[in-house]
């Protein structure tokens, strides 16, 4: 593909809802398109980056004023939309103004100015702040047409908040929808993130005016939270530019291996972010991983960013998952929550390390939604994306990772017949994974069916489009035997809930960590006794495990 991205579609403007939420103003986030509408992928992310390359992020002094920053801009272009956010604790506040035309945007950059000062880096980029009116300056009327589209959009709920609001639910179904909606990463949260790459394209434009820097990971496939990481790559020039031209640029030669060369060009990366770019710091170099990155902070989009010039291969897998969540629209929800378990019983950390990651449990569930097990499948394996493919879908990365499938779900043949609950999906997925054969099998989303194991590896994901890579090779074996016991524990809980929110639900699975807190201060009810009695058992015998659904043990703990 020459031009990576296609143009096409464009994404529909989400509505802002304003409601109150326990005293506090509080914006939720509506369906981001037209009803029935599916974007893919690669035209969503198009759309999301021209909508950055349209806007710029001004620090101002309140929320009001965007009164005033509404009739300045009015007078250099058209304003599309304005969203405002604060951050810390002393709050900074924010606004995104979004432009109408690209010419709109270049009017602004003409007449925005740098400050002269000696210790100032003149950087230009989509960062701005609105100094305050002066006698110079003037005052300026404030425009009646003003308009947020929403206030404090990045505030995120707290967990003793989340809590009441599940409490409330009627069922566990609910619980795991309403999970899902009050954590997932809103529109304000997709607008910053595309700033946050934007700022990089504009800092290295000027040497390399193709670069592109393309959001991958949970800040576009649908799965992340609201204040989930950046994961960047960055790419200097486009696959293929003109291949019948004459005139060929001259170029430097690199020197030392493709490796070296790239660390050698991350490190300069890292250091531009570092000197040059208005907000970032923190900046950590990690060059010698498989894949190279560099971690930065950006202070006024409350981003952590893992930026890389790697392959296409994470954004390729980004399509794949985001392909999943349009799918079935029970997906999203129960990733949310399996996802929010993990965290809670301490199974993911922030850090990396031996521990199962997000993207791995992502896998794990997306495999299990794709078997048919007690009833039909939720959804298609990749081959069947794979066979469905037609010629706008072949993409092959320039080292030979092929991330060819089908992207228009309208044209996919899938027989869409589970009707399960998300509370009877969450129950069988950990039923599922609690009885897994993980010593023999690998997990492989390939094909329906869970393989043979190619090498010894406590937990074998294959990756779905490198096969000859375990995504979760860093997995150790005690950290799968905890993932193990956490899983049956949970099955266990769940089991016992009934649908209707009686005895908390869905916060039930959550509170495992506190069972094992008390079980440390030896204070817990007779059947968190008992639970953990049992978890102890499984701890000391391999057959035990496997007698998880056993009906003696469930009858003993019952008593
Ligand atoms: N990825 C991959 N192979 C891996 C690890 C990661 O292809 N072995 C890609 C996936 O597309 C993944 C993305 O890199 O979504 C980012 O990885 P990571 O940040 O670990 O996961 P996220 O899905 O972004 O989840 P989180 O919210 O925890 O950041
Ligand atoms: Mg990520």
């Amino acid at each position: 593909a020459a031009n990576f991205i296609r143009m096409g579609h464009s994404v529909g403007f989400s509505l802002f809802e304003k409601s109150k939420f326990y005293g506090k103003k509080y914006y939720c986030q509506q369906v981001s398109k037209e009803q029935n509408t599916f974007i893919p992928f690669l035209d969503m992310i198009e759309s999301r980056r021209e909508q950055a390359a349209r806007s710029i992020l001004v620090q101002v002094q309140s929320e009001q004023s965007y009164k005033q920053l509404f009739t300045y801009c009015e007078s250099i272009g058209k304003v599309k939309n304005m969203f405002h956010y604060s951050e810390g604790p002393e709050p900074l506040h924010f606004i995104i103004v979004e432009f109408a035309s690209d010419v709109d945007i270049k009017n602004v950059f003409a007449a925005s100015t740098h400050i002269q000062e000696n210790q100032s880096i003149p950087a230009t980029s989509h960062f701005l702040w609105f100094r305050a009116a002066s006698k110079k300056l003037g005052r300026l009327k404030q425009d009646k047409n003003a308009r947020l589209s929403a206030e404090h959009a990045t505030q995120l709920i707290s967990e003793t908040d989340l809590c009441r609001e599940l409490a409330q639910c009627e069922t566990v179904s609910n619980q795991i929808d309403k999970l899902y909606d009050l954590t997932r990463l809103n529109e304000v949260g997709q607008r910053l993130r595309f700033l946050t790459a934007k700022q990089v394209e504009s800092t290295v434009s000027g040497l390399f005016p193709n670069i592109c820097a393309y959001p991958f990971g949970s800040s576009v496939n649908g799965f992340g939270k609201m204040s989930c990481d950046l994961d960047l790559v960055v790419r200097l020039t486009q696959d293929k530019e003109n291949d019948n031209s004459r005139l060929i640029y001259h170029c430097k030669a690199a020197s030392g291996t493709e490796r070296s060369t790239a660390q050698r060009n991350m490190e300069t990366i890292g250091d531009l972010i570092h000197l040059f770019l208005p907000g970032c710091s923190q900046v950590r170099r990690i060059l010698q991983a498989r894949v190279p990155i560099i971690k930065y902070h950006q202070q006024f989009t409350n981003v952590e960013c893992d930026l890389s010039m790697s392959n296409m291969s994470g954004v390729y897998m980004s399509d794949f998952l985001y392909l999943m969540g349009e799918i079935d629209p029970r997906v999203r929800p129960l990733l949310f929550t399996i996802r929010k378990w993990a965290k809670e019983v301490f199974l993911t950390n922030h850090s990396p390390g031996k521990w199962i990651t997000n993207f791995s449990l992502t896998l794990l569930a997306l495999a299990f939604l794709q078997k048919p097990l007690r009833s039909p499948a939720v959804l298609p394996t990749l081959n069947q994306l794979v066979k469905s493919a037609g010629p706008y879908d072949n993409y092959v990365t320039e080292d030979g990772i092929n991330g060819t499938f089908l992207r228009d779900i309208k044209k996919l043949h899938f027989e869409r017949q589970n009707t399960s609950s998300l509370h009877s999906l969450l129950f069988e997925f950990f039923e599922y994974y609690a009885q897994f054969d993980f010593m023999n099998k690998a997990i492989c989303l390939n094909e329906a069916v869970a393989i043979a194991k190619p090498e010894y590896s406590p937990l074998y994901i294959v990756n779905p489009l490198e096969k000859g890579l375990n995504v979760s090779k860093n997995v150790s074996m005690e950290e799968l035997e905890r993932f193990k016991i956490e899983i049956r524990n949970a099955a266990w809980i769940l089991e016992s809930q009934e649908s209707n929110v009686g005895d908390k639900g869905l916060l039930s699975i959550f509170e495992t960590k506190n069972n094992l807190k008390q079980k440390l201060n030896l204070s817990f009810s007779p059947k968190h006794n008992r639970l953990l009695e049992v978890n102890a058992l499984f701890d000391e015998d391999e057959e035990k495990k496997i007698e998880f659904k056993n009906v003696a043990v469930e009858k003993e703990v019952a008593k």
